[in-house]
């Protein structure tokens, strides 16, 4: 968990795709044929704008492909984000849980957009999602890969008053809650890797980072930050330096927008009643899900590295771990945990 200064998220890269290109989007999602005639007319504009319009699309990261007297094509398709398709997928409980929910097309950090949401007084129940982040924060000062129109990249702001010593394990909490989240579109082989990794198949399938601002010991806010690979480009895919697995390979044709609306189903009370509730009781359902339990993993921070066997977590989600028969529960921050003999996690 990093808590950031509220000027370091203040740069705003906000930036919602102009008048055409959104609608032109809309109508090349489907992946088909369309021929530039038909789009023109859409638009209500010339074949030679329309052209234009496809050019920009390309600036974006996606392939359009030209069929000689045909029209175009969107390489793929898209599935696109769209807030009252995941209002409408929600559970009746959930929507007295949700405020305003946001899809930018493209955004520095949806994070950093909800940090300076919360300084400014709003943010409380806020959802922010994006089509694309040019800035996408990881745990331990990484970037986190976002091309436009694939994963989930999804922030979520909330308030609380009682100090941040209330939120011990929250994020461990978080995974358990996506896991469940997963599990309603029957993912198979979902673990969880202390402290706020997904797994799917023995390799990271999505991460959560939480950022904290206000008093930290009175009141104060979270924000729960999530990225989930789905449908990465391959030529994005290839600059990411460690083992990852895309949902799309594991399920396919699941939709974004039911997989968000279904996360927030599993996310929104889970936040509600946390204060109150504590991870002690998530411990046993993230313990079902331990990745590592039982295996020997090295821990490691910016200066040490101590190894043992994984022996699950405590009531407050600090790593239990062996070391020479005695047992030392190790919190989270900035440490990493990979099994002993690997190296790039
Ligand atoms: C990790 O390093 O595993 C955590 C990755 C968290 C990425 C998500 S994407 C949405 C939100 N906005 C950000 O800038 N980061 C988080």
């Amino acid at each position: 968990m990093a808590s950031r200064k509220p000027d370091e998220a203040s740069a705003a890269t906000v930036d919602q795709l102009g008048g055409r290109l959104r609608p032109l989007l809309a109508l090349l999602a489907d992946g088909e044929v369309h021929s530039g005639e038909s789009l023109g007319e859409v638009l209500g504009v010339s074949r030679a704008a329309v052209w234009k319009q496809l050019q920009k699309l390309e600036s974006l990261g996606l392939q359009v492909a030209s069929e000689k007297g045909r029209g175009y094509r969107l390489c793929g398709g898209l599935d696109l984000l769209d807030e009252p398709a995941i209002r409408g997928q929600l559970a009746r409980e959930t929507l007295p849980l949700l405020g305003p929910l946001r899809v930018f097309d493209r955004v520095d950090s949806t994070n950093a957009r909800m940090l300076v949401a919360l300084e400014t007084g709003a943010g409380h129940c806020e959802v922010l999602l994006a089509e694309q982040q040019t800035a996408g924060r990881g745990r331990r000062g990484r970037t986190w890969l976002s091309p436009f129109g694939a994963g989930i990249s999804i922030s979520i702001g909330w308030r609380f008053s009682g100090g941040v010593q209330l939120l011990e394990g929250l994020s461990l909490a978080v995974g358990v809650a996506l896991a469940r989240a997963l599990a309603r579109f029957d993912v198979p082989d979902v673990r969880l890797k202390w402290p706020n990794d997904v797994w799917c198949r023995g390799r990271k399938l999505a991460g959560v980072l939480l950022e904290l601002s206000g008093d930290l010991t009175d009141r104060c806010a979270v924000v729960i930050g999530i990225g989930l690979n789905m449908r990465l480009p391959a030529a994005a895919a290839d600059t990411i330096g460690q083992p990852w697995i895309d949902l799309a390979e594991v399920r396919p044709g699941i939709s974004r927008n039911a997989l968000v609306a279904a996360m927030l189903d599993e996310l929104l009370p889970m936040l509600a009643s946390y204060p109150e509730s504590g991870f002690a009781v998530w411990r046993e359902a993230w313990q079902a899900l331990d990745q590592f339990a039982g295996v020997e993993v090295c821990l490691q921070s910016a200066q040490q590295r101590w190894c043992g066997i994984e022996r699950g977590v405590d009531a407050s989600g600090a790593l239990l771990l062996e070391i020479d028969g005695t047992c030392r529960a190790f919190h989270g921050g900035e440490l990493s945990l990979r099994p002993a003999g690997s190296s790039a996690l």
